[in-house]
Formats: C-alpha cells, sequence, structure tokens
C-alpha cells in the first residue's frame, strides 16, 4: 500500500492546468536536488518516464530509482509506464510512492486493462491510459473510461525527451476532449512530448489540463520562470475557452 499522495486528492480541474515537468530531460546525476527545486519553482506534479527498452528504444530508470526520489519531494508522482508487462511490475510502482501510474493501450487489452485498474483503484493509485501519436483510443479503454483519471495523448513517439510535438496529435485530443465531454467522464487529457512555451497555447486550447514539459522546463535556466510562462500561456488558453468541450465539465 502506497503511503504516498492520495492522486483523488489532487485537485484536477478542467478550469486549470497542471504542469507535470519531465525530469528525464534534467540533469540525471542529481535527480533528487531536481526533484525540489522542480517543487520549489511551482510544478504541480513530477512526471516520470519509466521505458524498457522494449515498448520504446531507450532504457531510462525504474522503482528503486523512483523510491528513492520519493524522499526528495512531497509532488505527486505521474508515472508514465513506456513498458511492454505494466502488469507485471505494476505492483512495485505502487509501492516505490507512484500517485498515477498510466499504462499504454498499444500493450494492454481489455481483461489486462481491468486487472490493471482493480490494482491501482484498490491502493488509492490515479489510473492512466496513454496512446501513441499513431494510436486511437481503443473502445475497450472508453468503455472502462469511468475509471480512469488522465488520458496521456503523446505528442512524439515514446522513448526520448527533446523532440518535436507533433502537430497533427491535437486534432486528436480535441476529438477525445469531446467524446469525454459527450459521455460524462471526468478523465482530464495530459499532452506529452514536444510541449513548450510556443506552443502549450493551441495544446490547451485542445484540451489537455496536464502539460507534461520536459526539455520545455529544464532547458531554461530559470525552471520557475519556465514553468510560471508555460502555466500563464496555458491558462490564457483556458480562460478565452480552449476546448470548450472540458468546460463546465467539473
Ligand atoms: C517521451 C516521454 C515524454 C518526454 C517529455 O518518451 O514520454 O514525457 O520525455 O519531454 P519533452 O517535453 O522534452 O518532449
Ligand atoms: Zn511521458
Amino acid at each position: 500500500m502506497s503511503s504516498s499522495i492520495n492522486f483523488k486528492a489532487v485537485s484536477i480541474s478542467n478550469d486549470r492546468v497542471m504542469i507535470a515537468p519531465s525530469i528525464l530531460a534534467a540533469d540525471l546525476a542529481n535527480l533528487c536536488s531536481v526533484a525540489s527545486k522542480t517543487e520549489e519553482a511551482g510544478a504541480d506534479m513530477i512526471h516520470l518516464d519509466v521505458i524498457d527498452g522494449h515498448f520504446a528504444p531507450n532504457i531510462t530508470f525504474g522503482p528503486d530509482t523512483i523510491k528513492a526520489l520519493r524522499r526528495c519531494t512531497s509532488l505527486p508522482f505521474d508515472t508514465h509506464l513506456m513498458i511492454s508487462e505494466p502488469l507485471k511490475y505494476l505492483e512495485r510502482f505502487i509501492k516505490a510512492g507512484c500517485d498515477i501510474i498510466t499504462v499504454h493501450a498499444e500493450v494492454c487489452n481489455e481483461s489486462i486493462f481491468k486487472e490493471i485498474c482493480a490494482i491501482l483503484k484498490s491502493n488509492q493509485v490515479g489510473i492512466g491510459i496513454a496512446i501513441n501519436p499513431d494510436t486511437e483510443l481503443p473502445s475497450w479503454a472508453i468503455d472502462s473510461m469511468h475509471e480512469i483519471d488522465l488520458v496521456n495523448v503523446m505528442s512524439v513517439y515514446p522513448g526520448f525527451s527533446g523532440q518535436r510535438l507533433i502537430p497533427s496529435v491535437l486534432e486528436k485530443m480535441s476529438m477525445i476532449g469531446i467524446m469525454l465531454r459527450e459521455k460524462g467522464f471526468s478523465a482530464t487529457i495530459e499532452a506529452d512530448g514536444g510541449v513548450d512555451i510556443n506552443n502549450v497555447y493551441d495544446v490547451a486550447s485542445a484540451g489537455a489540463r496536464i502539460i507534461v514539459a520536459g526539455n520545455g522546463v529544464y532547458s531554461n535556466s530559470d525552471i520557475a520562470s519556465a514553468i510560471k510562462g508555460i502555466r500563464e500561456r496555458a491558462m490564457l488558453a483556458v480562460s478565452v475557452g480552449g476546448n470548450d468541450g472540458r468546460r463546465g465539465s467539473g
């Protein structure tokens, strides 16, 4: 059982945005200090990109690193599992102190995902589903959407930070936002990959309310002002009615 912050207690509203810096883009030799500085800089969560070298062509870190990082910050851990067998390792990530765990639709089916949902729910860990740029949300994920807290619409191919956002993903994001509203689901859209101050207005207009930014935050010497700038641009889109599909639902 995780003793970490309960995701359900993290106030997610479609009238605001949450900034989740991806520490994959930070100084990997100093992750503990990166985590605490990210908290001081005003981030809402820390995005943890776990890659197994099989699902995507990179190898990052695993539950032991996350467990160690749990001592460095009280920010919620938004863990993105880019691994081929999420069910096999789920308990270890829960025990490490993850607050939200996102698994990829490409490696699940209805029964695996239901099992994942049940385990996460019983541990009060938030449930996320992620889709690659070429993947549509499967019907079984829509059928389970009442269980899902977060839909990660990847805006780059998984593997590396510092890639360019794929603009065509924004249309898919908007459509998912409209579907969520029409069906009355409260899941929040997370945009992940290549998001920075220059495109975050469009990303939030497409309905994203959790903004993952790796390079967009950590390539700046002043990460507090980077986070502030991204938040302000995103909130501008929200205030002018960015994807009004997501307004009025919370
Ligand atoms: C890609 C990861 C992303 C990425 C974000 O595999 O899921 O979270 O690291 O980094 P930027 O914002 O630099 O694309
Ligand atoms: Zn990610």
